[in-house]
Protein backbone atom coordinates (compact mmCIF):
# COMPACT_ATOMS: atom_id res chain seq x y z
CA UNK A 1 0.00 0.00 0.00
CA UNK A 2 2.81 2.97 1.17
CA UNK A 3 4.68 1.74 -1.96
CA UNK A 4 1.58 2.40 -4.35
CA UNK A 5 1.25 5.86 -2.75
CA UNK A 6 4.88 6.66 -3.33
CA UNK A 7 4.56 6.15 -6.77
CA UNK A 8 1.76 8.05 -7.30
CA UNK A 9 3.59 10.68 -5.94
CA UNK A 10 6.89 10.19 -7.48
CA UNK A 11 4.78 10.02 -10.92
CA UNK A 12 3.02 13.27 -10.23
CA UNK A 13 5.80 14.96 -8.95
CA UNK A 14 7.71 13.89 -12.90
CA UNK A 15 4.30 15.01 -15.01
CA UNK A 16 4.64 18.58 -12.84
CA UNK A 17 8.11 19.05 -13.67
CA UNK A 18 7.75 17.82 -16.91
CA UNK A 19 5.23 20.13 -18.04
CA UNK A 20 6.69 23.06 -16.43
CA UNK A 21 10.23 22.38 -18.09
CA UNK A 22 8.98 21.06 -21.61
CA UNK A 23 8.91 25.20 -22.70
CA UNK A 24 11.39 27.01 -20.09
CA UNK A 25 11.28 30.09 -22.35
CA UNK A 26 12.33 33.52 -21.20
CA UNK A 27 10.63 36.69 -23.24
CA UNK A 28 11.32 40.08 -22.66
CA UNK A 29 9.70 42.87 -23.94
CA UNK A 30 11.36 46.51 -24.63
CA UNK A 31 9.15 49.48 -23.80
CA UNK A 32 6.45 47.42 -21.61
CA UNK A 33 5.27 50.45 -20.32
CA UNK A 34 3.33 52.07 -23.81
CA UNK A 35 0.39 51.52 -25.93
CA UNK A 36 1.62 48.08 -27.05
CA UNK A 37 4.21 46.92 -24.11
CA UNK A 38 1.21 46.60 -21.28
CA UNK A 39 -1.22 44.40 -23.78
CA UNK A 40 1.76 42.84 -25.42
CA UNK A 41 3.02 41.44 -22.37
CA UNK A 42 -0.59 40.59 -20.75
CA UNK A 43 -1.16 38.80 -24.14
CA UNK A 44 2.72 37.39 -22.82
CA UNK A 45 1.74 36.40 -19.49
CA UNK A 46 -1.02 33.98 -20.80
CA UNK A 47 1.17 31.81 -22.84
CA UNK A 48 1.91 28.60 -21.27
CA UNK A 49 5.00 28.83 -23.42
CA UNK A 50 6.43 31.52 -21.32
CA UNK A 51 7.93 31.20 -18.22
CA UNK A 52 9.66 34.05 -17.59
CA UNK A 53 8.67 37.68 -18.41
CA UNK A 54 11.03 40.58 -18.15
CA UNK A 55 9.63 43.99 -18.60
CA UNK A 56 11.89 46.90 -19.38
CA UNK A 57 10.82 50.52 -19.71
CA UNK A 58 12.22 54.04 -18.89
CA UNK A 59 9.09 54.98 -16.82
CA UNK A 60 6.75 52.68 -14.90
CA UNK A 61 7.61 48.93 -15.82
CA UNK A 62 8.12 48.14 -12.41
CA UNK A 63 4.61 48.92 -11.57
CA UNK A 64 2.63 46.88 -14.99
CA UNK A 65 4.97 43.61 -13.88
CA UNK A 66 3.44 43.92 -10.58
CA UNK A 67 0.07 44.08 -12.19
CA UNK A 68 0.57 41.55 -14.72
CA UNK A 69 2.79 39.75 -11.87
CA UNK A 70 -1.08 38.86 -9.99
CA UNK A 71 -2.38 37.21 -12.96
CA UNK A 72 -2.28 33.34 -12.02
CA UNK A 73 -0.64 32.16 -14.31
CA UNK A 74 2.58 30.16 -14.49
CA UNK A 75 5.34 32.94 -15.52
CA UNK A 76 7.36 34.83 -12.94
CA UNK A 77 7.10 38.57 -14.08
CA UNK A 78 9.98 41.10 -13.14
CA UNK A 79 10.29 45.00 -14.19
CA UNK A 80 13.49 46.79 -14.78
CA UNK A 81 14.07 50.68 -14.48
CA UNK A 82 16.34 52.28 -16.94
CA UNK A 83 19.72 51.62 -16.30
CA UNK A 84 22.09 49.83 -18.81
CA UNK A 85 22.82 47.17 -16.54
CA UNK A 86 19.12 46.48 -15.94
CA UNK A 87 18.60 46.50 -19.34
CA UNK A 88 21.45 43.53 -19.77
CA UNK A 89 19.77 41.69 -17.03
CA UNK A 90 15.99 41.93 -18.88
CA UNK A 91 17.44 40.74 -21.90
CA UNK A 92 19.92 38.22 -20.20
CA UNK A 93 19.03 34.74 -21.48
CA UNK A 94 15.42 35.70 -23.26
CA UNK A 95 14.61 33.88 -26.41
CA UNK A 96 13.07 36.40 -27.34
CA UNK A 97 13.14 39.93 -27.32
CA UNK A 98 10.47 42.24 -28.60
CA UNK A 99 11.16 46.09 -29.27
CA UNK A 100 7.85 48.09 -28.87
CA UNK A 101 9.71 51.02 -27.50
CA UNK A 102 9.45 54.07 -29.06
CA UNK A 103 7.44 57.17 -30.13
CA UNK A 104 4.13 56.16 -32.01
CA UNK A 105 2.19 58.58 -35.27
CA UNK A 106 -0.17 61.54 -34.47
CA UNK A 107 -2.45 62.68 -37.28
CA UNK A 108 -0.98 63.59 -40.51
CA UNK A 109 2.60 62.02 -39.63
CA UNK A 110 3.42 58.71 -41.83
CA UNK A 111 5.85 56.16 -40.11
CA UNK A 112 8.91 57.86 -41.40
CA UNK A 113 8.44 60.91 -39.38
CA UNK A 114 9.29 58.90 -36.82
CA UNK A 115 12.66 58.33 -37.73
CA UNK A 116 14.20 61.30 -36.09
CA UNK A 117 13.10 59.82 -32.45
CA UNK A 118 12.71 56.18 -32.73
CA UNK A 119 16.19 55.41 -34.63
CA UNK A 120 18.55 56.32 -31.75
CA UNK A 121 16.11 54.36 -29.52
CA UNK A 122 16.27 51.35 -31.72
CA UNK A 123 19.86 51.28 -31.78
CA UNK A 124 20.57 51.27 -28.17
CA UNK A 125 18.37 48.90 -27.34
CA UNK A 126 19.27 46.44 -29.98
CA UNK A 127 22.97 47.43 -28.94
CA UNK A 128 22.07 46.60 -25.21
CA UNK A 129 20.71 43.18 -26.72
CA UNK A 130 23.74 42.89 -29.24
CA UNK A 131 25.56 42.90 -26.17
CA UNK A 132 24.00 40.77 -23.23
CA UNK A 133 22.29 38.17 -25.62
CA UNK A 134 22.97 38.77 -28.88
CA UNK A 135 21.30 35.04 -29.75
CA UNK A 136 17.67 35.81 -28.78
CA UNK A 137 15.22 36.47 -31.92
CA UNK A 138 15.08 40.28 -31.70
CA UNK A 139 11.57 41.10 -32.94
CA UNK A 140 11.22 44.92 -34.25
CA UNK A 141 7.66 46.79 -33.66
CA UNK A 142 8.84 50.10 -33.08
CA UNK A 143 8.19 52.41 -36.63
CA UNK A 144 9.62 53.02 -39.40
CA UNK A 145 10.28 49.46 -39.28
CA UNK A 146 11.51 49.65 -42.83
CA UNK A 147 14.26 51.65 -41.46
CA UNK A 148 14.60 50.33 -37.56
CA UNK A 149 15.45 46.32 -38.83
CA UNK A 150 18.09 47.98 -41.54
CA UNK A 151 19.39 49.94 -38.35
CA UNK A 152 19.32 46.52 -35.90
CA UNK A 153 21.58 44.40 -38.59
CA UNK A 154 24.12 46.97 -38.81
CA UNK A 155 24.30 47.33 -34.85
CA UNK A 156 24.52 43.84 -34.65
CA UNK A 157 27.19 43.66 -37.55
CA UNK A 158 29.10 46.54 -35.82
CA UNK A 159 29.45 44.09 -32.89
CA UNK A 160 30.05 41.24 -35.19
CA UNK A 161 27.51 38.84 -33.94
CA UNK A 162 24.97 39.34 -36.32
CA UNK A 163 22.67 36.55 -37.72
CA UNK A 164 20.05 37.32 -40.20
CA UNK A 165 18.00 34.11 -39.21
CA UNK A 166 17.21 36.04 -35.50
CA UNK A 167 16.04 39.44 -36.88
CA UNK A 168 12.26 39.91 -37.25
CA UNK A 169 10.14 43.30 -38.37
CA UNK A 170 7.12 42.35 -36.89
CA UNK A 171 4.46 42.84 -40.07
CA UNK A 172 1.72 40.85 -38.73
CA UNK A 173 -0.51 42.79 -38.53
CA UNK A 174 -0.78 43.96 -42.13
CA UNK A 175 -2.40 40.06 -42.52
CA UNK A 176 -4.30 40.56 -39.78
CA UNK A 177 -6.04 43.65 -40.94
CA UNK A 178 -6.04 42.17 -44.63
CA UNK A 179 -7.84 38.86 -43.39
CA UNK A 180 -10.15 40.89 -41.21
CA UNK A 181 -11.18 43.79 -43.61
CA UNK A 182 -11.39 41.11 -47.05
CA UNK A 183 -14.01 39.30 -44.60
CA UNK A 184 -16.07 42.48 -44.00
CA UNK A 185 -16.04 43.07 -47.84
CA UNK A 186 -17.29 39.78 -48.27
CA UNK A 187 -19.28 39.03 -45.39
CA UNK A 188 -17.19 35.89 -43.93
CA UNK A 189 -15.33 34.42 -41.30
CA UNK A 190 -12.09 36.02 -40.97
CA UNK A 191 -10.46 33.09 -39.11
CA UNK A 192 -10.66 31.76 -42.99
CA UNK A 193 -9.50 34.34 -44.83
CA UNK A 194 -5.55 34.54 -45.73
CA UNK A 195 -3.77 37.25 -47.16
CA UNK A 196 -0.39 37.21 -48.40
CA UNK A 197 0.95 41.17 -47.69
CA UNK A 198 4.34 41.32 -48.79
CA UNK A 199 7.13 43.96 -49.13
CA UNK A 200 7.41 46.45 -46.08
CA UNK A 201 5.79 47.44 -43.33
CA UNK A 202 4.92 51.44 -44.70
CA UNK A 203 1.83 52.71 -47.12
CA UNK A 204 2.68 51.84 -50.36
CA UNK A 205 5.35 49.15 -49.41
CA UNK A 206 3.04 47.17 -47.93
CA UNK A 207 1.66 44.90 -50.84
CA UNK A 208 -1.41 42.82 -50.54
CA UNK A 209 -1.27 39.60 -53.00
CA UNK A 210 -5.40 39.20 -53.24
CA UNK A 211 -4.92 36.73 -56.14
CA UNK A 212 -3.76 34.49 -54.07
CA UNK A 213 -6.25 34.98 -51.29
CA UNK A 214 -9.76 32.89 -51.27
CA UNK A 215 -11.16 35.87 -53.22
CA UNK A 216 -8.79 36.59 -56.47
CA UNK A 217 -11.97 37.59 -58.54
CA UNK A 218 -11.92 41.41 -56.27
CA UNK A 219 -11.40 43.54 -59.27
CA UNK A 220 -11.43 47.33 -60.01
CA UNK A 221 -12.57 50.16 -57.77
CA UNK A 222 -13.15 47.62 -54.84
CA UNK A 223 -10.00 46.35 -55.50
CA UNK A 224 -8.35 49.28 -55.47
CA UNK A 225 -10.16 50.20 -52.46
CA UNK A 226 -9.28 47.04 -50.67
CA UNK A 227 -5.66 47.22 -51.28
CA UNK A 228 -5.58 50.98 -50.08
CA UNK A 229 -7.17 50.16 -46.76
CA UNK A 230 -4.97 47.72 -46.25
CA UNK A 231 -1.33 49.86 -47.01
CA UNK A 232 -3.18 52.13 -45.11
CA UNK A 233 -5.22 51.00 -42.65
CA UNK A 234 -3.13 51.94 -39.51
CA UNK A 235 -4.18 55.74 -40.25
CA UNK A 236 -7.70 54.61 -39.80
CA UNK A 237 -6.72 54.08 -36.02
CA UNK A 238 -4.21 57.09 -35.69
CA UNK A 239 -7.47 59.28 -36.98
CA UNK A 240 -9.73 57.92 -34.74
CA UNK A 241 -7.56 58.22 -31.94
CA UNK A 242 -6.73 62.29 -32.32
CA UNK A 243 -3.12 62.37 -31.18
CA UNK A 244 -3.93 59.95 -28.42
CA UNK A 245 -1.26 57.42 -30.89
CA UNK A 246 -1.30 54.66 -32.94
CA UNK A 247 -2.54 50.82 -32.71
CA UNK A 248 -1.70 49.40 -29.67
CA UNK A 249 -4.58 46.53 -28.93
CA UNK A 250 -4.43 45.12 -32.98
CA UNK A 251 -1.11 45.27 -32.41
CA UNK A 252 -0.12 43.59 -29.15
CA UNK A 253 -2.16 40.78 -30.52
CA UNK A 254 -0.11 40.86 -33.57
CA UNK A 255 3.14 40.94 -31.93
CA UNK A 256 1.77 37.69 -29.78
CA UNK A 257 1.41 36.37 -32.76
CA UNK A 258 4.76 36.53 -33.94
CA UNK A 259 6.10 36.01 -31.06
CA UNK A 260 4.00 32.39 -30.34
CA UNK A 261 4.61 31.56 -33.20
CA UNK A 262 8.46 31.82 -32.69
CA UNK A 263 7.98 29.28 -29.73
CA UNK A 264 6.28 27.11 -31.40
CA UNK A 265 9.00 26.79 -34.11
CA UNK A 266 11.89 26.53 -31.26
CA UNK A 267 9.60 23.95 -29.30
CA UNK A 268 9.97 21.89 -32.63
CA UNK A 269 6.51 22.09 -34.35
CA UNK A 270 6.64 21.98 -38.21
CA UNK A 271 5.56 23.79 -40.62
CA UNK A 272 4.84 27.40 -38.45
CA UNK A 273 4.73 29.94 -41.44
CA UNK A 274 4.44 33.70 -40.39
CA UNK A 275 5.37 37.00 -42.92
CA UNK A 276 7.90 39.06 -41.55
CA UNK A 277 10.67 41.60 -42.77
CA UNK A 278 13.48 39.92 -42.75
CA UNK A 279 17.51 40.46 -44.28
CA UNK A 280 15.92 38.38 -47.34
CA UNK A 281 17.43 37.03 -51.16
CA UNK A 282 14.04 37.74 -53.14
CA UNK A 283 15.06 41.29 -54.38
CA UNK A 284 18.51 41.93 -53.17
CA UNK A 285 19.64 42.12 -56.65
CA UNK A 286 17.59 45.27 -57.01
CA UNK A 287 19.50 47.25 -54.01
CA UNK A 288 16.71 45.70 -51.66
CA UNK A 289 18.15 43.96 -48.60
CA UNK A 290 15.18 43.43 -46.74
CA UNK A 291 11.93 42.45 -47.27
CA UNK A 292 8.52 40.52 -46.27
CA UNK A 293 7.18 37.45 -47.19
CA UNK A 294 6.01 34.32 -45.78
CA UNK A 295 8.89 32.53 -43.88
CA UNK A 296 8.84 28.99 -42.60
CA UNK A 297 10.06 29.48 -38.64
CA UNK A 298 12.17 27.29 -36.94
CA UNK A 299 14.03 26.92 -33.50
CA UNK A 300 16.79 28.60 -34.96
CA UNK A 301 14.50 32.00 -36.21
CA UNK A 302 14.48 32.02 -40.18
CA UNK A 303 13.97 28.51 -41.47
CA UNK A 304 12.99 28.99 -44.98
CA UNK A 305 12.05 32.46 -46.85
CA UNK A 306 9.31 31.89 -49.32
CA UNK A 307 9.08 33.93 -52.65
CA UNK A 308 6.22 36.21 -53.96
CA UNK A 309 4.80 33.57 -55.80
CA UNK A 310 2.33 33.78 -59.13
CA UNK A 311 1.44 37.74 -58.92
CA UNK A 312 -0.95 39.27 -61.84
CA UNK A 313 0.26 42.15 -63.53
CA UNK A 314 -1.27 44.81 -60.75
CA UNK A 315 0.44 43.71 -58.40
CA UNK A 316 3.74 43.28 -60.41
CA UNK A 317 3.26 47.60 -59.80
CA UNK A 318 2.62 47.40 -56.55
CA UNK A 319 5.70 45.10 -55.95
CA UNK A 320 7.28 47.83 -57.96
CA UNK A 321 6.40 51.26 -56.29
CA UNK A 322 7.16 48.79 -53.34
CA UNK A 323 10.86 48.31 -53.76
CA UNK A 324 11.48 52.15 -54.74
CA UNK A 325 10.79 52.69 -51.41
CA UNK A 326 12.00 50.39 -49.85
CA UNK A 327 14.85 50.74 -51.22
CA UNK A 328 15.47 54.53 -49.73
CA UNK A 329 13.90 53.67 -46.21
CA UNK A 330 16.65 50.68 -45.69
CA UNK A 331 19.07 52.87 -47.33
CA UNK A 332 18.30 55.51 -44.54
CA UNK A 333 18.98 53.19 -41.69
CA UNK A 334 22.06 51.79 -42.80
CA UNK A 335 22.82 55.10 -43.13
CA UNK A 336 22.04 56.39 -40.10
CA UNK A 337 24.28 54.02 -38.21
CA UNK A 338 27.40 54.82 -40.13
CA UNK A 339 26.88 58.18 -39.44
CA UNK A 340 25.55 57.87 -36.13
CA UNK A 341 27.54 55.11 -34.00
P1 LIG B 1 3.83 54.48 -26.59
O1 LIG B 1 4.40 55.86 -26.61
O2 LIG B 1 2.51 54.26 -25.98
O3 LIG B 1 4.86 53.49 -25.88
C1 LIG B 1 6.22 53.51 -26.14
C2 LIG B 1 6.94 53.11 -24.86
O4 LIG B 1 8.34 53.07 -25.14
C3 LIG B 1 6.74 54.10 -23.70
O5 LIG B 1 6.31 53.43 -22.54
C4 LIG B 1 8.11 54.72 -23.50
O6 LIG B 1 8.40 55.06 -22.17
C5 LIG B 1 9.01 53.58 -24.00
N1 LIG B 1 10.35 54.00 -24.36
C6 LIG B 1 10.75 55.11 -25.03
N2 LIG B 1 12.09 55.13 -25.14
C7 LIG B 1 12.55 54.00 -24.54
C8 LIG B 1 13.83 53.44 -24.33
N3 LIG B 1 14.93 54.06 -24.76
N4 LIG B 1 13.92 52.28 -23.68
C9 LIG B 1 12.82 51.64 -23.23
N5 LIG B 1 11.57 52.11 -23.40
C10 LIG B 1 11.44 53.28 -24.04
O7 LIG B 1 3.86 53.95 -28.12
P2 LIG B 1 3.10 52.67 -28.73
O8 LIG B 1 1.76 53.06 -29.18
O9 LIG B 1 3.25 51.54 -27.78
O10 LIG B 1 3.98 52.42 -30.04
C11 LIG B 1 5.31 52.00 -29.95
C12 LIG B 1 5.95 51.88 -31.34
O11 LIG B 1 5.32 50.83 -32.10
C13 LIG B 1 5.81 53.15 -32.19
O12 LIG B 1 7.04 53.38 -32.85
C14 LIG B 1 4.74 52.77 -33.21
O13 LIG B 1 4.87 53.49 -34.40
C15 LIG B 1 5.04 51.32 -33.42
N6 LIG B 1 3.95 50.53 -34.02
C16 LIG B 1 4.29 49.50 -34.83
C17 LIG B 1 3.35 48.74 -35.47
C18 LIG B 1 3.75 47.61 -36.35
O14 LIG B 1 2.89 47.06 -37.04
N7 LIG B 1 5.00 47.18 -36.38
C19 LIG B 1 1.91 49.03 -35.30
C20 LIG B 1 1.65 50.10 -34.39
C21 LIG B 1 2.64 50.83 -33.79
Amino acid sequence: MFSVRRAAVNFTQKRAFSASAANPYKVAVLGASGGIGQPLSLLLKLSPKVTELALYDVRGAPGVAADISHVNTHSVVKGYTPAPENLAEAVKDAEIVLIPAGVPRKPGMSRDDLFNTNASIVRDLADATAKANPNAKLLIIANPVNSTVPICAEVYKRRNVYNPKTLFGVTTLDVVRASRFISELKNTNPANEKVTVVGGHSGVTIVPLLSQSNHPEISGEQRDALVHRIQFGGDEVVKAKDGAGSATLSMALAGYRMAESLLRAKAGEEGVIEPTFVDSPLFKDQGVDFFASNVELGPEGVKKIHGVGDINAYEKELIEACLKDLKKNIEKGVEFVKSNP
